[in-house]
């Protein structure tokens, strides 16, 4: 078995390997120009039908509650907010530089509905509970899991063995994750956020998901993208076997004052009942695209 620390330099040299997609490069080069515009960015991002695609399911999310449907990545701009939109993007196009297209192992669908749900989600509660709303919100719950994308390219016999315990056994994703590898896809995802230089609350976020108790100084921020991820995994028609077992963390409750069982039913309640119109609309989306 590999020690943490020899996973730890192992995550950390990955940077090097997949270059990132050169939408990736071309965005993060558009977005340090102050003379960018709206539109220029929204042509180049329209060049890549997958990022297009995650761009307009966010921004067709209920929880964003826009009345009308957002077909064009121009109207995503004026929902979602330019620095927003630059933010999302970049995001997306890091994590997808680590998954290979076509990968039939990687339940790759299964993964973004995951990680764009968690973001919007975060973003929502929030505004619910009465948090100033940044970007970072949104896009630490979108990037919370990206520790399962670095194992199962990177760590392939370990993840896949991890896989088979979660399906096989009682054991959470988090215990198969400790019992094979001796760390979790949390510890992973925070180790490749610093060697990305990604700022210090990213890091914290990503890395203490799962353990929202330790973080140190971005409480409300882990506590929230702990909990929207929670939420998201409860949410129907979502199966997400990397964080098969995993329930709400006492002190992120009590740090959001969500202590209230009842009150938390209720969130719950309510974001699945928006969710719920979501998936319909997704559904028909996806058919008309196909059509
Ligand atoms: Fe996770
Ligand atoms: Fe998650």
């Amino acid at each position: 078995m590999m020690s943490p620390e020899t996973i730890k330099e192992k995550v950390q040299t990955i940077i090097q390997l997949p270059a990132l997609p050169t939408i990736a490069m071309e965005i993060v080069d558009l977005v340090d120009n102050p003379k960018t515009s709206a539109s220029k960015l929204g042509k180049l991002i329209s060049t890549d039908q997958a990022l297009t695609a995650k761009v307009l399911k966010i921004a067709n999310s209920p929880f964003y509650g826009f009345p009308r449907k957002i077909s064009t990545i121009d109207f995503a701009i004026i929902v979602l907010g330019y620095d927003a939109l630059k933010e999302i993007v970049i995001s997306i196009s890091l994590v997808s530089s680590l998954q290979k297209k076509g990968d039939a192992m990687f339940d790759a669908k299964g993964f973004w509905d995951h990680a764009i749900m968690s973001g919007v989600l975060a973003r929502r509660l929030a505004r619910d509970l009465g948090y100033r709303v940044s970007g970072e919100v949104f896009v630490g719950g979108l990037l919370h899991d990206m520790g399962v994308s670095v194992l199962h390219r990177y760590f392939k016999s370990e993840h896949k063995r991890i896989m088979e315990i979660v399906r096989e056994t009682d054991l959470t994703a988090l215990e198969a994750e400790e019992s094979v590898l001796g760390v979790t896809h949390a510890e992973v995802g925070g180790w490749l956020a610093e060697r990305w230089n990604l700022p210090s609350h990213l890091v914290e976020a990503i890395s203490m998901h799962h353990t929202p108790g330790r973080a140190e100084n971005n409480k409300e921020l882990v506590a929230l993208i702990h909990c929207a991820d929670v939420f998201a995994g409860r949410m129907a028609a979502q199966t997400v076997e990397f964080d098969k077992g995993i329930d709400f963390d006492q002190e992120a409750l009590n740090r959001l004052q969500l202590t209230d069982a009842a009150a938390l039913q209720d969130y719950m309640e309510n974001y699945r009942e928006l969710v719920k119109g979501d998936l319909e609309a997704v559904t028909q989306f996806e058919q008309t695209r196909e059509a």
